[in-house]
């Protein structure tokens, strides 16, 4: 096939043409939407760095949850800011903690939303750590225990999917014996399997307040250099039960998600973080670019590098106004 017989242009013509080739699909089904809860009633306070993202407490996340699903998206993540933080982060395996009791809520008001809730101790501990710390060092095993506790927490809320994202190693199989010792055989894993130690995070670690407060994350999120890496990090959260993996960051890494799609039958996710939203964002506020058309190339983009579901900011801005279904 070759010019002049070949002309590629002949199928781009026209909309109806273009639309009947496309091969990536983009719709608020493939979505999930974040959501950050906080202690009180009535709050509604928005995140100076994550413009259109919110503080909010419980009833006000039902509310959102309403919203979430009238407009067709299926999902949402919550991550819970706590009462108090102490050296091991108890707060975020208690039984009326911030998060249990949002899960709860919103599956009492609006039970067909998938819940799913990010199990962590960065935004419950004192240092701000992934891990509990012992002589100076994050503990891997240790904390692997209260990593169970929270997610079991969780899911005795009620939560439709719990997702690890501390990169301790083991967290998956921990959590896996746990839940299921504990009657939650049917409660999937959505592991941050492939989490790179990303500036990109910035936003999100004020909005979460769980910025480290001694040292970096590089000593469990993974090195940005690396691809082979996350291959074997995805293949033992795998082994390990995961039933769900994610890449994260996503626009940086399409190559990981490229690659983790050919290698693994598993379905994958890819989370569209904080900093990625916050400079479309910023830039289209300065009308350096049309924000519409840039989130949904920056999505088809993600989708086209093989990822079946995206967690992204734009989740409701996508289901609003866009042409790609
Ligand atoms: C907690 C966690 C982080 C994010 C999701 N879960 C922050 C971090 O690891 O420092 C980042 C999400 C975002 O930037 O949107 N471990």
């Amino acid at each position: 096939m070759k010019f002049p017989e070949y002309r590629p242009r002949r199928l781009r013509r026209t909309e109806a043409l273009r639309a009947l080739i496309r091969e990536t699909s983009l719709s608020p089904r493939h979505l999930i939407y974040p959501l950050f809860v906080v202690p009180g009633k009535g709050i509604k306070e928005p995140i100076d760095a994550m413009p259109g993202c919110y503080h909010l407490s419980v009833d006000m996340v039902v509310e959102e949850a309403k919203e979430v699903l009238d407009l067709g998206i299926y999902a949402v993540l919550l991550f819970g800011l706590p009462e108090k933080k102490d050296s091991k982060g108890s707060h975020a395996w208690l039984k009326s903690g911030v998060v249990q009791n949002a899960v709860s809520a919103i599956k009492r008001a609006v039970p067909e939303l998938i819940v799913v809730t990010d199990v962590c101790l960065c935004g419950y501990t004192s240092h701000g750590h992934c891990g509990v710390i012992s002589n100076g060092q994050i503990d891997n095993d240790a904390t692997l225990k209260l990593l169970s506790k929270v997610a079991l927490s969780h899911a005795e809320a009620g939560a439709d999917i719990v997702a690890p994202s501390d990169m301790m190693d083991g967290r998956v199989g921990a959590i896996r014996k746990t839940l299921d010792r504990n009657g939650f055989d049917q409660v999937p894993i959505l592991s941050y399997a492939v989490k790179y130690a990303s500036s990109f995070y910035g936003p999100f670690r004020e909005a979460a307040e769980c910025a480290p407060q001694f040292g970096d994350r590089r000593s469990y999120q993974m090195d940005p250099a690396n691809a082979r890496e996350g291959l074997r990090e995805a293949m033992l959260d795998a082994e390990e039960g995961a039933d769900i993996l994610m890449v994260k960051p996503a626009m940086p890494y399409l190559d990981i998600i490229h690659l983790l799609r050919q290698e693994c039958k598993l379905p994958i996710a890819a989370y569209q973080v904080s900093g990625e939203y916050s400079m479309i964002k910023a830039a289209s506020s300065k009308g350096w670019i049309d924000e519409t058309r840039v989130m949904e190339e920056s999505l088809i983009g993600i989708r086209r590098a093989g990822a079946d579901i995206i967690i992204t900011y734009f989740a409701k801005d996508l289901a609003r106004g866009s042409n790609l279904r």
